[in-house]
């Protein structure tokens, strides 16, 4: 028996860009074909779908919803609470929904409170330190170059461009304070990890099993040496995915276990997703950890048909399955459709 399962979302087209807001500002919101990707997902999967839309939307209709489940892929509009609204709705209503909670989606926007969680549990992360409008630039840094100037809290490559990397006092100065003025918060600040890139996928709860290790490369190399993510890169052809990742067997468990330390560290539900640098020498480094991870068919979760035997609706469903058997609402016809993926994932590393 299917359920039926309301949606939330911000779509790109929500958000007006006011003329002080930075470019970027809607870079982690949906576009409509991923909303109806995933629809058809849960559809193909027995399912009814009720498309909620974003926080005020849910607000509106929060004491009518007829749904057993919400699939919360709402990112928020501002601060470092955003990702957490939705949630914390939800759970005040009583009303079950997959994924993260509102607070390991507070701790992971906040890549600072993410770190010291990391460190806490002596999970590799870069050094860093963080810059606030008016610091003594001098004082702050103990790190020395070159260095990687990020958000405090903002996802999908906002505010990242290629003079991130800085290499000296001045480059600094000037993304710091692109970044205070710009987002409105603390830049982050991190040595700078020349090397390669991978992201790690997670799914599941008691036991959390890590998917194939996605490599990333840019202009065809893996190689990336001072190369990097960038906004513009995202939508370009530049970027791409490589999975399995040619990479030896040391590596690919060292990453794997660590993604499953890193979710099981910030508490992390039904699925979620690790980036990591890996440098020169091949130490990994956990950049983050994202509890709401794109589905966006461009992304990492459409990349694994092509290593396992299970596609992209099998995988949406079965991060479902995952949500509603932690409520204990799960009935036997909605676990048939992802029997084998199932299979697949007891052939992972937990
Ligand atoms: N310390 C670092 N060293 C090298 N590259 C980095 C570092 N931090 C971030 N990057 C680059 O910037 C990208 C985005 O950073 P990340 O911390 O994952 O934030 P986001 O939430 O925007 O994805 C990474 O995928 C990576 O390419
Ligand atoms: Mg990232």
């Amino acid at each position: 028996m299917g359920k039926i399962i309301g949606i939330t979302y911000d779509l790109k087209s929500d958000w007006q860009r006011g003329g002080d807001d930075p470019v970027d500002i809607n870079a982690e919101f949906d576009k409509p074909e991923t909303i109806e990707r995933v629809a058809t997902a849960l559809e193909r999967g027995g399912h009814r779908v009720a498309r909620i839309g974003n926080v005020h939307s849910l607000l509106a209709q929060e004491d009518n919803l007829d749904v057993d489940i919400v699939f919360n892929m709402c990112e928020g509009i501002s601060g470092r609470n955003r990702e957490s609204q939705v949630p914390v709705i939800l759970e005040m209503k009583g009303i079950p929904f997959v994924g993260a909670d509102a607070l390991t989606l507070g701790i992971a926007l906040d890549k600072v409170m993410a770190k010291k969680l990391f460190m806490a549990e002596r999970i590799p992360t870069p050094r860093f330190f963080e810059i606030n409008k008016g610091d003594d630039l001098e004082k702050v840094n103990g790190i020395g170059f070159p260095l990687m100037v990020k958000t405090r809290h903002e996802g999908s490559s906002k505010g990242i461009s290629r003079q991130s990397r800085v290499e000296d006092a001045g480059g600094l100065k000037r993304q710091a304070g692109m970044i205070n003025d710009t987002y409105g918060q603390p830049a982050l600040v991190e040595e700078f990890i020349r090397g390669e890139e991978f992201t790690v996928a997670v799914l599941g709860n008691e036991d959390p099993r890590a998917m194939p290790v996605v490599q990333v490369s840019i202009n065809g190399h893996v190689e990336l040496g001072d190369e990097f993510y960038t906004h513009d890169r995202i939508a370009s052809e530049s970027l791409q995915y490589v999975c399995p990742a040619k990479i030896s067997g040391e590596l690919t468990s060292a990453l794997q276990d660590l993604a499953v330390r890193v979710y099981k560290c910030v508490g992390c539900r039904d699925f979620g997703r690790v980036d990591f640098r890996v440098d020169d020498l091949g130490h990994p480094y956990v950049l983050e950890i994202n509890p709401l991870p794109s589905l966006d068919v461009k992304d990492v979760f459409n990349i694994f048909p092509n290593v396992f035997s299970s596609n992209y609706d099998e995988i949406v469903n079965k991060v479902v399955d995952f949500a509603l058997r932690r409520y204990n609402i799960i009935d036997e016809g909605s676990l048939a459709a992802s029997v084998c993926l199932t299979e697949s994932l007891k052939g992972l590393k937990s």
